[in-house]
């Protein structure tokens, strides 16, 4: 019973923290981008080292990420503090407009940089998985659900591939593939893809 009620003190502060608008009257679409952005950045572009950029992601990949999120089971504690109560009362239809909105903004520019060993990775994969490529795309722009790499916070890339490897993040083929990586490898890649 006490069980219980602390869960439920617990979800209802969740929503109250996450949530924009009042009781009764869904919020503008202008104020639920604004929202996104207070911790995105402007145009998604994140400068906040632990926080990625949506500017520029495929839109079926955000989109799936928003719904993904609806799942706190297969999140980091990370992903499920901060997302969590942001997409846990948001219609489809919606997650599919502000999945649009990000995907359109324009791009961070980067050169992919960084050890050498990062780019050879990339390119041929770790040994025993498929090369990066082979989903992310020839310049990490990404594919369909498969994320833009290129420009990403660097430390918001490292934490991903580490949670894929602990599999706190779950996704069968990142999950194999992230358990193959040494932390130099994740090291190498991920400093190579957020470039410069
Ligand atoms: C309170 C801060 C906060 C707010 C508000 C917020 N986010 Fe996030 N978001 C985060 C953090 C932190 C992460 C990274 C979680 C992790 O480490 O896995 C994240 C992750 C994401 C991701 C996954 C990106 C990827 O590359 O996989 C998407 C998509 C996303 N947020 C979209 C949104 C949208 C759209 C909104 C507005 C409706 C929003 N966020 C509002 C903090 C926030
Ligand atoms: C078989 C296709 C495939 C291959 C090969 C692959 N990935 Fe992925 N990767 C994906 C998909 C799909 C996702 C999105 C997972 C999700 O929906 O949560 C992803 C997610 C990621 C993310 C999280 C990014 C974010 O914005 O949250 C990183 C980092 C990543 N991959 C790096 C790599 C690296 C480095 C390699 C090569 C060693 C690689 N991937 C190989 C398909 C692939």
């Amino acid at each position: 019973m006490n069980r219980i009620l602390v869960a439920s003190v617990v979800i209802c502060s969740y929503l109250g923290s996450g949530q924009v608008g009042h009781a009764g009257s869904p919020p503008a679409f202008s104020e639920l981008i604004a929202h996104c952005e207070s911790c995105h950045g402007p145009n998604g572009n994140s400068a906040t080292a632990s926080i990625p950029r949506l500017n520029g992601q495929p839109s079926d990949y955000l989109l799936l990420r928003l719904k993904e999120f609806d799942n706190p089971t297969s999140q980091t504690t990370h992903a499920f503090d901060n997302m969590w109560p942001v997409v846990t009362a948001m219609s489809d239809d919606t997650k599919r407009q502000i999945a649009d909105y990000f995907a359109q903004q324009s791009l961070p520019k980067v050169t992919l940089a960084g050890p050498l060993t990062g780019k050879k990775l990339y390119e041929q994969g770790v040994a025993g998985f498929a090369s990066c490529q082979n989903c992310h795309g020839p310049a990490a722009e990404g594919s369909v659900t498969a994320p833009r790499l290129a420009g990403q916070q660097l430390e918001y890339l490292k934490t991903q591939l580490w949670s894929f490897n602990f599999v706190t993040r779950v996704h069968g083929p990142m999950n194999a593939g992230a358990m193959k990586m040494m932390s130099g490898d994740i090291d190498a890649l991920a400093t190579y893809l957020a470039g410069k």
